[in-house]
């Protein structure tokens, strides 16, 4: 959603704002802008559309500007237009303002200030923040870093703002609620911005804001205050990105770069955790909690979209290994019930960005009654990591592709690590079978090396159903979440409706769809249903549905029965998702690629979904 990024330093702030910005894309967006401080004039240049649309309109304008701010809007409260982009200006243009997240209580404050002659030209919450924050300073004649400090602390929502003045050059002050703000501190200068990708060819040294924190950069310096003025120290760490991870590497899409880091970050997930030769398992974040683990009656999970299936993966994983009841819940349905959370329970909150706010109000809520909450987290520093009592970083590396992929597998992977750890501590399973898994867990890098060998294929395949209106995913046990995440992956940047389900309950409504028009891709690996998945593709069949088969290696049955098939390695039955996810993968994106889809922006989508 939104993305900041601010600058002051000896740079010409404009092109390095505006690759930053060009960084920031990926979070989904509908209008960018910047405000520059230009002598001691604030000027706004905002525009709908691309971050390149915004560039056009200003090449040639000689912009040497070394403070400004700069924003890509996901549209709220109006909109997407030039007017309600962002940065505004308060009421006398001498302050500026970038915003994400939403001001729940922007109407009231808006009301008093128009009986007290404000004029708002746009429809924003943002815009009445600002305005606030200059009627504050008229009414109290306070510093601007006090007003912006009591304007917080009057509203409602979640926030990460920037605010730029006229009257203050050399000065920017930002402040975090809810929303992500890493502040990057280079020699005589800084970067503010929702994440790191903009900061990170500048400077590793980050501050991550912590929720109700403002931060002041006055006379080169960097000073962090709570609302209340307790001044807190930086705490600056250093990034582990690398700018490579962050661009294409030329590859067409991030999508299709990350499909094919998998078999890096799969083994980057279990780097320094495991060890099959010498049967070591060992994640540093479960340190202290692995006896809490395997002592719980009952796991939670939380999570979002790709991060959800990843969830029902690890249903069957921690049920089958560990003999732990587990349920899975969307964490937007979970916030908004009362849920029993007893003494015993673990809550696991899973997911990529760390920023999604529904997971983040899960945590917050399940902390509430006491749960002791375990997050899988992509992001390091992100606000979920950091709301959860422990955890294990997923290591995928950035993901930028909106449509997530190699977070999906390094998440199966991470818990899957998890999993088996919980059980080996409480004996339920056996030596013998934890050092086959432990030795089947390393070689899956390699297998998903061996499905990529299917590509040219699983294109063949696509050229073929382009230009389908609908498809059906089924599968049946550990299958069943990767259809699901199948179906999920080719509607959101193909956009053809596509559904999945449990292959037996196809009779119980989805079997009506089935006709000569209906491609059904079923997974149907050598597993513990195998037999039962070979009947429900009979069924299909037998009413002339076009079947795609994700089969095991070596598989002749299925190839006899059904359309087309693509094979993967034959790999411990619990492993099983790690491999048949990626030709669904791939096939979403060379289907979305034929239809000429905007693969790593799809439409309406944003990477991280920061509000509710
Ligand atoms: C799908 C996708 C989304 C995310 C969901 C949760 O490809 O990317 O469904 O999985 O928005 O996001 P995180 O994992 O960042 O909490």
């Amino acid at each position: 959603m939104c993305g900041i990024v601010a600058y002051v330093g000896y740079r010409e702030a404009f092109p390095l704002i505006l690759k930053g910005l060009k960084r920031l894309e990926y979070r989904g967006y509908d209008s960018s802008g910047v405000a520059l401080l230009e002598g001691d004039k604030l000027n706004i240049y905002k525009k709908k559309g691309k971050v390149s649309d915004l560039e056009s309109e200003l090449a040639g304008k000689h912009l040497t500007a070394t403070i400004g701010i700069g924003h890509t809007r996901w549209a709220t409260h109006g909109e997407p237009n030039d007017v309600n982009a962002h940065p505004h200006y308060s009421n006398n243009r001498r302050l500026s303002i970038i915003h994400n997240g939403i001001i729940e209580n922007y109407a009231s404050i808006k009301q008093n200030l128009v009986k007290k002659g404000h004029v708002f030209l746009s429809d924003t919450d943002t815009e009445v923040l600002v305005h606030f924050i200059e009627d504050i300073q008229n009414e109290t004649g306070d510093t601007l870093e006090s007003a912006v400090k009591l304007a917080l602390k009057e509203v409602f929502g979640a926030y990460a703002i920037v605010v730029m003045s006229a009257d203050h050059p050399g000065q920017l002050i930002a402040a975090r609620k809810g929303s992500p703000l890493v502040i990057g501190v280079g020699g005589d200068e800084f970067f503010f911005a929702s994440d790191a990708t903009p900061i990170v060819e500048y400077t590793k040294d980050v501050v991550y804001l912590d929720d109700y924190e403002v931060a002041v950069v006055k006379d080169g310096k960097l000073n962090i205050q709570n609302l209340d003025n307790t001044e807190t120290i930086p705490y600056i760490q250093k990034l582990e990105m690398e700018l490579e991870t962050i661009e294409k590497g030329g590859y067409d899409h991030f999508m299709i770069k990350e499909i094919f880091e998998q078999p890096r970050s799969i083994a980057d997930s279990m780097r320094g955790r495991l060890n099959a030769a010498d049967a070591h398992l060992q994640l540093g974040g479960l340190n202290g909690y692995l006896d809490k683990l395997a002592a719980a009656e009952r796991i939670v999970i939380v999570g979002c979209g790709t991060s959800w299936h990843a969830g029902l993966v690890a249903e069957y994983l921690f049920e089958e290994l560990a003999r732990i009841n587990v349920e899975v819940e969307y964490a937007s349905e979970f916030r908004y019930r009362n849920p029993v959370i007893r003494k015993n329970d673990i809550v696991i909150a899973i997911s990529q960005s760390g920023e999604t706010a529904d997971t983040l109000a899960a945590i917050e809520l399940a902390k509430s009654k006491g749960a002791t909450i375990f997050g899988v987290c992509n992001v390091v520093g992100s606000s979920i990591a950091r709301a959860t009592h422990a955890g294990a970083y997923t290591h995928a590396g950035p993901e930028i592709g909106v449509a997530s992929t190699k977070a999906f597998t390094a998440q199966v992977t991470v818990l899957t690590l998890i999993a088996i750890a919980t059980a080996k501590r409480k004996g339920t399973i056996n030596e013998e079978m934890y050092r086959q898994l432990l030795a089947e867990l390393e070689n899956v890098p390699q297998k998903v090396n061996e499905v990529f060998e299917n590509a040219s294929r699983i294109k063949e395949i696509a050229f073929i159903f382009t230009y389908a209106r609908n498809f059906i995913y089924l599968g049946r046990g550990l299958n069943f979440p990767v259809a699901l995440e199948g179906a999920l992956k080719l509607k959101e940047i193909s956009y053809i409706h596509a559904e999945g389900y449990p292959a037996a309950e196809m009779k119980h409504g989805p079997i009506a769809l089935i006709d000569e028009d209906m491609p059904v891709v079923f997974l149907a690996t050598k597993d513990s249903s195998y037999e039962k998945i070979v009947s429900n593709i009979q069924e299909v069949k037998a009413r002339k549905g076009r079947v795609i088969a994700i089969v095991t290696e070596g598989d002749t049955l299925i190839p006899g029965m059904v359309d087309f098939v693509i094979e993967v390695p034959k790999v411990h039955e619990i492993l099983t998702p790690l491999l048949s996810v990626i030709p669904l993968q791939l096939l979403s994106y060379y289907i979305a690629v034929m239809r000429g889809r905007n693969v790593d922006q799809p439409r309406n989508l944003a990477k991280s979904v920061t509000v509710e």
